[in-house]
C-alpha cells in the first residue's frame, strides 16, 4: 500500500475529547493564566481517573494568549477550525474573554469563562457562560464594606482605562458607594502596563481620601501601593478580584499590608470539601490554589458534567445541557446559572497580611 499524497489534519485521536483552553500563561496577569491552567488540568485528571466520558479521554489543548484580547480571539479560531474542539474555557480577564465569545458564539461552540466577571462577556450570546458572579455586585460588595465596616465617608478612585473590568468596576463602586451616602472625591486612570502612577497619586492625595478604590490587576496594584506609599499617602486601598495573585504580596510587600479586596473564594475555609480540593491542588502544583484556580476547577467540572449528561457532544446538545446547571456543588460556592447565563453567588472580603489574605466576611447576593 501507498502514503496518501497528502497527510490528513491532525484531529484528536478517536478515543479522546478535546477541551480547548486560552489564557493568559505569560505577561501581567500570567499568574491567572498558570492557575487556570491547573485547576482545568486537575478537574480533567480526576474526570479521567474515574473512566472519562462516554467511553473517551478528556484532554485540554492550551493556548498561551499573553493577556491579550487578538491573541485570545485567535486562540479561539485555532481551537475551533484546527483542533476542533467540543468546548472552550477561558480566559480570566474580561477583555480577553470578550475576544474570545465573540469567536465562539457565531461558531457555535459553548464557552465558560470560570472568572471573567464584566456583564458584556455572557451578553454576547447563548453559547457563553461563566461560573463566578459579576461586577455588579462585586462592586456593590466593596462599596457596602467601605461605608457600614470601615465607615468611609471619602473614596478616591484609580482605574485602568484599558480594561473593561476596571471601567465596569469603577462605574458600579462610585454609583454604589454614592448612594450609600459616601462622596467620591475623584477618578483617576492609568493604562495597564503602566510603570509610574506619581501624577495620579498626587491628585489624589490633595483630594484627602479615606481610601483609594484600585479595581486594576495584580501587577499593577503592587506598584501603585508602593508609589502612594512613598508619596505619603498612606489610607488603605480598596480592590477587586483582579488583586488575587501570590505576587500581589511580593510587588507590594508591607505598602499593601491592611488593605481590602473583594473575591470568589477562601482557602481557609475549614469546609472538608473545600479543604480536600485545597491539599490535592498542593500536592499536585506546590502551591495553595487562589480563587482562580478554584473556579477554573469548577468550570471544567461543570463542562465535564455537560458532556457526559448531553446526548451527544454537538454544540448544541452541550450548551443545552449546560444551561440547565443547578446548585452544582463548586469549590467557591454553589453554582446555579441564571437566564443570562451568570451564576449568583456569595462574595467574600480578604484583607491583605505578611504574604496572604486574611478572611474577613462574606456578603451574599
Ligand atoms: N474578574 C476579573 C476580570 O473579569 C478577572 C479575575 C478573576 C482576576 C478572579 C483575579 C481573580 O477581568
Amino acid at each position: 500500500s501507498t502514503a496518501p499524497a497528502t497527510p490528513p489534519a491532525k484531529p484528536a485521536a478517536s478515543d479522546t475529547l478535546l477541551l480547548g483552553v486560552a489564557t493568559s500563561l505569560t505577561g501581567g496577569q500570567a499568574t491567572f493564566g498558570v492557575s487556570t491552567r491547573n485547576g482545568i488540568q486537575l478537574a480533567i485528571k480526576e474526570a479521567n481517573e474515574a473512566g472519562g466520558v462516554k467511553g473517551k479521554k478528556l484532554e485540554a489543548r492550551v493556548y498561551d494568549d499573553q493577556g491579550r484580547p487578538e491573541e485570545a480571539a485567535q486562540a479561539v479560531t485555532r481551537l475551533i477550525d484546527q483542533d476542533k474542539v467540543v468546548l472552550i474555557l477561558g480566559d480570566v480577564a474580561s477583555s480577553n474573554s470578550l475576544a474570545m465569545a465573540q469567536k465562539a458564539q457565531p461558531a457555535g461552540v459553548p464557552m465558560i469563562t470560570p472568572s471573567s466577571t464584566n456583564p458584556a462577556v455572557t451578553e454576547i450570546g447563548d453559547y457563553i457562560f461563566r461560573v463566578c458572579f459579576i461586577d455588579p455586585f462585586q462592586g456593590f460588595v466593596m462599596a457596602k464594606f467601605a461605608r457600614e465596616n470601615l465607615k468611609f465617608s471619602k473614596v478616591a478612585v484609580l482605574q485602568d482605562n484599558k480594561s473593561a473590568y476596571s471601567i465596569g468596576l469603577t462605574d458600579v463602586f462610585t454609583r454604589k458607594f454614592t448612594e450609600m451616602g459616601g462622596k467620591i472625591t475623584g477618578v483617576e486612570s492609568y493604562s495597564q502596563g503602566d510603570t509610574d502612577y506619581r501624577a495620579q497619586l498626587t491628585a489624589i492625595k490633595k483630594t484627602q481620601p479615606e481610601a483609594i478604590y484600585v479595581p486594576g490587576y495584580y501587577s499593577e496594584v503592587g506598584v501603585i501601593a508602593r508609589q502612594a506609599r512613598e508619596l505619603g499617602l498612606k489610607v488603605p486601598m480598596l480592590g477587586g478580584d483582579g488583586w488575587d495573585s501570590e505576587k500581589l504580596y511580593e510587588l507590594g510587600g508591607t505598602a499593601i499590608q491592611g488593605s481590602y479586596f473583594s473575591n470568589h473564594y477562601s482557602p481557609d475555609n475549614p469546609d472538608p470539601r473545600i479543604q480536600k480540593f485545597v491539599a490535592d491542588y498542593k500536592a499536585a502544583y506546590g502551591s495553595v490554589p487562589d480563587a482562580l484556580a478554584a473556579l477554573a476547577y469548577d468550570a471544567a467540572n461543570v463542562a465535564i458534567d455537560a458532556l457526559k449528561k448531553a446526548p451527544d457532544t454537538s454544540g448544541k446538545s452541550i450548551r443545552d445541557v449546560i444551561a440547565q446547571t443547578k446548585n452544582f456543588p463548586g469549590i467557591a460556592g454553589a453554582i446555579t446559572l441564571d437566564e443570562k447565563r451568570n451564576a449568583v453567588k456569595p462574595a467574600v472580603v480578604l484583607k491583605v497580611g505578611d504574604g496572604k489574605a486574611e478572611y474577613v466576611t462574606t456578603v451574599s447576593p
